[in-house]
């Protein structure tokens, strides 16, 4: 490919590792029934969702603790240390501050004190943009070895009430990681990626930093006549209906470009692994393809939506009950804010 977006074929690239970390809490549907005007029934039949987990809301810094603990599992699946690294790579969107960056304490957090660390936000695609920008970055001869990490924790961003249900329900708290390493078995690998935003649909999924920055603010006065109502700021808004028809279309479009761009049909691909938004969104996206289920699995009745998390844990379960095999494909698919959307189809 002249557009570099296939990789190079003198090097090979190995997921050597995977591990991931959830909070404890598990925020049911009950639970939210007690928070909000809501019920079991409509958030399962709409979504698929049973539970979500939440961060320990004591925890100060709980996006790069949740990071940190999944980063350890992944390095302890790899059987390698902290040392060894030489990136770590954290996608997210739900940083703890606006600086330092999430990968710096993760760093820290693992005892180091040179290691570069960066951060990536491409929102729900942030994990499948950093796994390609780190072959990329292996690929090259740049590092031997990077830590790839998606988190977040976006319930620190949902209003727990009925003004805020149709957000709220979603999102759920969780971290997944995957240590990238250099290898001279030159079949594995990233094969194909691709990599898509479109700014103009920003405003269908977006966290207001302030109220001047809440779109349509006419139609989002508050009651009182004083201005903008101020529940919105720093809370996660979406026009469900848009993001759910982008979905739809973007999902399966940018499987199948990816699977061209690789040559392969559908049915050669081993695992379809998904970010996880809605049961809907996916269960279209398996029929279209014919693949069986065990080709895509679905875990958002467990965790709901955990945005840069939700790949790399769904891919860390896979590893833990034995159902990855060496010389597998494994496709990486997300979409999400931005408007963000992308795959990363690997050989592993
Ligand atoms: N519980 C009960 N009722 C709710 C509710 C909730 N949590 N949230 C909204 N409603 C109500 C609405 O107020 C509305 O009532 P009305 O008809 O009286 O006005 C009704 O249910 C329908 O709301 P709507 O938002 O049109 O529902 P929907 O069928 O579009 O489903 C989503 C909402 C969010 C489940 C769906 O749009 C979706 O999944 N979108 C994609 C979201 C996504 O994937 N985001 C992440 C991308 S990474």
């Amino acid at each position: 490919m002249s557009d570099g977006r296939t990789a190079p074929p003198h090097t090979g690239v190995e997921i050597a590792g995977s591990g991931s970390a959830l909070p404890e809490h598990r925020l049911t549907n009950a639970e939210l029934e007690s928070l909000m005007d809501t019920s079991d029934e409509w958030i399962l039949q709409r979504t698929g969702i049973r539970e979500r987990r939440r961060h320990d809301t004591s925890t100060p810094y709980p996006t790069s603790d949740l990071g940190t603990a999944a980063l350890e599992n992944a390095l302890d699946d790899a059987g390698m240390h902290a040392e060894g690294l030489g990136l770590v790579l954290c996608a997210t969107m739900t940083p703890d501050s606006p600086t330092p960056a999430v990968s710096c304490r993760i760093a820290a957090n693992l005892g180091l004190r040179t290691t570069g660390a960066i951060d990536l936000n491409a929102a729900c695609s942030g994990f499948v943009f950093a796994v390609s920008t780190a072959h990329a970055m292996i690929a090259s001869g740049l590092y031997d070895s990077i830590a790839v990490v998606g988190v977040d924790t976006v319930t620190r961003h949902c209003d727990y009430s009925t003004f805020g249900r149709g957000a709220a329900i979603l999102f759920g708290d969780g971290a997944g990681a995957v240590i990238l390493k250099k290898t001279n078995d030159t079949a594995k690998g990233m094969l194909a990626q691709a990599m898509h935003a479109n700014g103009n649909g920003a405003k269908s999924l977006y966290i207001p930093c302030g109220l001047d920055q809440v779109e349509d603010p006419e139609s989002h006065q508050a009651e009182d006549g004083s201005g903008v109502d101020p529940r919105l700021n720093d809370k996660i808004q979406m026009n469900g209906k848009g993001v759910f028809k982008f979905a739809v279309s973007k999902f399966p479009e940018v499987i199948q470009e990816t699977l061209d761009l690789a040559g392969l049909t559908a049915d050669r691909v081993d695992h379809y692994v998904c970010h996880q938004a809605n049961a809907r969104i996916l269960e279209a996206a398996r029929e279209r393809f014919g693949l069986p289920e065990s080709k895509l699995r679905v875990n958002i009745d467990r965790l709901g939506n955990t945005v840069a998390g939700s790949c790399p844990i769904v891919y860390d379960e896979l590893k833990r009950e034995s159902l990855l095999e060496p010389g597998q494909k494994v496709m990486f698919i997300a979409f999400g804010a931005g408007l963000t959307w992308g795959a990363s189809l690997w050989q592993i």
